[in-house]
């Protein structure tokens, strides 16, 4: 079985185009979908739309949560709430139930894998998977953790494996491929589609061959230019533009 895993979109939908695309050429047997469709970007309806179509399962991510009410967003910086508030006021109500209907974590037992948007340990609270320390927090849950555990939320793309004794090691990914074959949980962070913060402005996927146990990071072009004016067109803040021009 091929899957891809997506997330992060953040209502960037030339962005979320863009990897659909290349997903169809992949034609995977299911796209799982691991949080944040909305929040940020400009366009929430036809991502919301674009995702129900494709999405086999998914996860509730925090701005899905904070669009939904489900999470508590008084703390989040006005910018931030001020995005979220308005994609509540957006989106209709089939697209409103399909985020509402999300969980906070999706797993497959058969084939031994997990989607959670934060760290899988509370993944109501939506902690940070960044680095070592917080991959080493999950021993705390190994048992309930699957043999790969995909993760967003970080905007980031990076593969740890835990080698026991609390500890654990960061995977060299820039080949873009590589084989799991670890005793041991392995915790993939699957990028961004629509607001990348590694560096590198082309949106972010993820497929795995549950077979044959091939890991693969993508890397897609979009038009970047049509949501940084998108943003400002719509006077949505404009930060939320110009960053991903380089990724950050
Ligand atoms: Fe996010």
């Amino acid at each position: 079985m091929i899957i891809a895993l997506l997330g992060d979109v953040h209502s960037n939908f030339p962005a979320l185009e863009a990897v659909v695309k290349e997903i169809e050429k992949i034609s995977p047997d299911a796209v799982y979908f691991l949080g944040d469709a909305v929040g940020y970007g400009p366009w929430p309806e036809e991502t919301l739309d674009l995702l129900k179509k494709v999405v086999t399962e998914g996860v509730l991510g925090n701005h899905d949560a904070g669009v939904v009410g489900k999470t508590d967003i008084s703390d989040y910086y006005d910018a931030v709430r001020y995005v979220i508030n308005w994609t509540t006021d957006t989106i209709t109500n089939d697209q409103y139930e399909f985020l509402d209907k999300l969980k906070y974590i999706h797993v497959e037992n058969d084939e031994n894998f997990l989607l959670s948007h934060g760290s899988p340990r509370m993944p109501e609270r939506y902690d940070y998977i960044f680095g070592e320390k917080s991959v080493k927090n999950l021993y705390e849950v190994e048992s309930f953790l699957k043999n790969i555990n995909f993760i967003g939320h970080s905007h980031y793309m990076n593969l740890f494996v835990m080698t026991g004794q609390n500890r654990c090691v960061e995977i060299d990914i820039s080949s873009g491929e590589l084989e799991i074959d670890y005793e041991k949980p392995v915790i993939c962070v699957c990028g961004s589609v629509g607001q990348p913060r590694d560096g590198d402005s082309r949106a972010g996927f993820v497929t795995y061959d549950t077979v044959k146990k091939i890991l693969k990071f993508h890397r897609v072009e979009y038009d970047v230019e049509k949501t940084v004016k998108k943003i400002i067109d719509l006077r949505l803040p404009r930060s939320f533009g110009e960053r991903l021009r380089d990724g950050y």
